[in-house]
């Protein structure tokens, strides 16, 4: 059986960066070592609160990235002109709260299908692939078809959530993800899963079928963080002992 591919998101390499306003860490240098290392695509939540990702990350990410580029973003006229001048190849339309943590449910396609509808149609026509992120909800996902979508990107937080309370509240929450991803392949979406997966939880959502890909981001930054530690304190160890730079050159010209 195939298994999905591996779509990294790089929001919160930006969050650490936007912490000092500084200019590193660099989302796009991380996304190009998530792509040297296997991944298939980079992912990116252009947020209208700009809390991490900023509008020139996503200019050089569209530059940078050679595999997938999905760009995460709300439902709204700045962001769906700023999407159809930069022209991602996938453009995943998600919900925002300005108090939320992270994105807590998904998108109510059901509940709003002319406004969905004319956001898809609008990117479409830019040539850019559009996937709705829903609950994984039969309601949710034939609406999605209705609405012209290419893809649904299912939500596995409910999913992530019960797999902490033990294997049996995991198994219900993987078969309400297989139902809705089984009506969605039915329907010729492609569909796609994230939120909350983790290196422990993942294993199983890769068994569902016809997932194409997992886009997974918190959970890979926060090990890189501590995987990247004990070289980063080397390298810095290593830079205090080099050899001396020469010394910036005074006012007077003298060195
Ligand atoms: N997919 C969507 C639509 C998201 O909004 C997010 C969070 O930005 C993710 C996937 C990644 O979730 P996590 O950071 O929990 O892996």
């Amino acid at each position: 059986m195939r298994r999905p591919a591996l779509c990294v998101n790089v929001d919160h390499v930006a969050t650490v960066r936007q912490a000092r306003l500084e200019a590193v860490p660099d989302p796009v240098e991380a996304a190009g070592l998530c792509e040297s290392a296997g991944a298939a695509g980079i992912t990116a939540h252009l947020r209208e609160d700009r809390r991490h990702i900023q509008d020139d990350d996503v200019r050089r990410l569209r530059r940078a990235v050679r595999g997938r580029f999905n760009l995460e973003m709300a439902a709204t006229p700045a962001m769906v002109a700023l999407a159809r001048r930069l022209r991602p190849d996938e453009a995943t339309l998600v919900p925002e709260r300005r108090r939320e943590l992270t994105t807590e449910g998904g998108l109510s396609v059901a509940g709003d299908p002319a406004r969905v509808s004319a956001t898809v149609a609008a990117l479409r026509s830019r040539g850019i692939q559009v996937s709705l992120f829903i609950d994984p909800d039969l309601a949710e996902v034939e609406a999605s078809r209705g609405c012209g979508a290419d893809t649904v990107e299912l939500h596995t937080g409910a999913y992530a959530r019960a797999f902490s309370r033990g294997p049996a509240a995991a198994r219900t929450q993987l078969r309400r993800l297989e139902t809705a991803a089984r009506r969605a392949a039915g329907l010729g979406l492609r569909v796609n899963l994230g939120h909350g997966l983790t290196y422990d939880n993942v294993r199983a959502v890769c068994d569902l079928p016809g997932i194409e890909d997992l886009n997974i981001g918190h959970n890979i930054v926060a090990r890189a963080c501590l995987v990247g530690m004990e070289r980063a304190t080397r390298e810095m160890l290593a830079a205090m002992r080099s050899a001396p730079a020469a010394r910036p050159a005074t006012p007077g010209g003298r060195p």
